[in-house]
C-alpha cells in the first residue's frame, strides 16, 4: 500500500481494528497527509481551537510523566510582526557576516570564517537553515509566515531523561491535533534566532523564559490559505529486521519503496 492517496476519510477502516491490506484509519490518514503550511488566512482562529491543541500537546507522553513543557500562545499580530522584524535583523547580521558568495573578496577570504563558524554551528549552519537564511535576508521568505497564531515551546532542563524529546512529542502531539482540526501549522526552529537578537532579555521576559525554563521551539499555526496535497519526499528508509536466531542477520525491511 502507498502511503500518500488523498481519500479523506470517508470510508475509512474504524479506529481500533486491523486487517492485513486494509486502507489507512483516520488517524493515519492525518499523519501522512498533514503537511508544513506556509500561507496562511489572516482572520484569528478562534481560542476553542487553540485550546483543544494545547490539551493535545499536554496530554503527551514524557519520561517519567514529568511534562518538561510550558507552551506559551501568542494571537497579537502586533507581536508575532515584532518577533519578525527581530529575527529578520538576526539573520541579515548572520548573512552579513558570513553569506561568502556575493563578490570575489568574500569568497577568497570570507569562506575561511564561514567554515569555522558552521564548524561550530553545524546544526543552525546546516546547508538547509542556511540557504533558507539566504532567502531569508534576501526578503523571499518570512520567518513566521505571518500566521496569525504562533505556540512557543518551553523546554524544563529539570526533565527526567531528555526533555528535548518530551517537547518534541508535545508539538507533534500539536500539530497532528491541529491538522485534524483543519488548522494548519509550520514548526519554526527558527525562533531561536531570538536568542541573538538585541531584544532577547525583552523576549525572554515577555515569554517567561527563565530558569528552568529555555526557548526550544515555536509552532504557528492558521487556518491555510490554500490545502497542500502529496508529501514532501522522505528517505527509503532500510529497518533492520530481527525476527530469526540471535547469531542470524537481520532481515531488512526497506519501506517507501
Ligand atoms: C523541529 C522542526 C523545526 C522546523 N523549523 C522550520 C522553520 O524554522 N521554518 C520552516 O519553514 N520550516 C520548519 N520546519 C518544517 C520542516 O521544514 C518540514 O517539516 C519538512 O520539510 C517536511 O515537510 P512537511 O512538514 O510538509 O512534511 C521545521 C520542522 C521541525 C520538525
Amino acid at each position: 500500500m502507498t502511503v500518500g492517496s488523498d481519500q479523506g476519510t470517508q470510508g475509512c477502516p474504524p479506529l481500533g481494528t486491523y486487517q492485513e491490506g486494509m486502507d489507512w484509519n483516520p488517524v493515519e490518514n492525518v499523519i501522512f497527509h498533514r503537511r508544513s503550511i506556509r500561507s496562511y488566512r489572516k482572520d484569528p482562529l478562534p481560542p476553542g481551537v487553540i485550546r483543544r491543541i494545547l490539551e493535545a500537546g499536554r496530554f503527551a507522553p514524557s519520561a517519567g510523566n514529568s511534562q518538561p513543557w510550558l507552551f506559551v500562545v501568542i494571537t497579537s499580530p502586533e507581536i508575532i510582526a515584532q518577533m519578525e522584524r527581530d529575527a529578520l535583523r538576526v539573520v541579515r547580521t548572520f548573512m552579513f557576516l558570513m553569506d561568502y558568495t556575493r563578490s570575489w573578496f568574500r569568497r577568497t577570504f570570507v569562506v575561511h570564517f564561514t567554515k569555522l563558524m558552521t564548524r561550530i554551528f553545524p546544526r543552525l549552519l546546516h546547508p538547509v537553515p542556511f540557504a533558507a537564511m539566504m532567502q531569508m535576508a534576501r526578503g523571499e521568505v518570512p520567518v513566521f509566515f505571518e500566521a496569525p497564531a504562533m505556540i512557543v515551546l518551553l523546554k524544563d532542563r529539570r526533565g527526567a531523561a531528555d526533555p528535548s524529546l518530551g517537547v518534541g512529542i508535545a508539538g507533534q502531539n500539536m500539530v497532528i491535533a491541529a491538522h485534524s482540526l483543519g488548522v494548519g501549522t509550520c514548526w519554526i526552529g527558527f525562533v531561536r534566532l531570538l536568542c541573538w537578537s538585541r531584544n532577547w532579555f525583552k523576549w525572554k521576559r515577555r515569554l517567561g523564559i527563565g530558569y528552568p525554563y529555555e526557548l526550544a521551539e515555536a509552532i504557528v499555526l492558521g487556518w491555510p490559505t490554500e490545502r497542500r496535497h502529496g508529501q514532501s519526499p522522505r528517505e527509503v528508509l532500510e529497518v533492520p529486521w530481527l525476527e530469526h536466531g540471535a547469531d542470524d542477520a537481520p532481515r531488512l525491511e526497506r519501506l517507501g519503496e
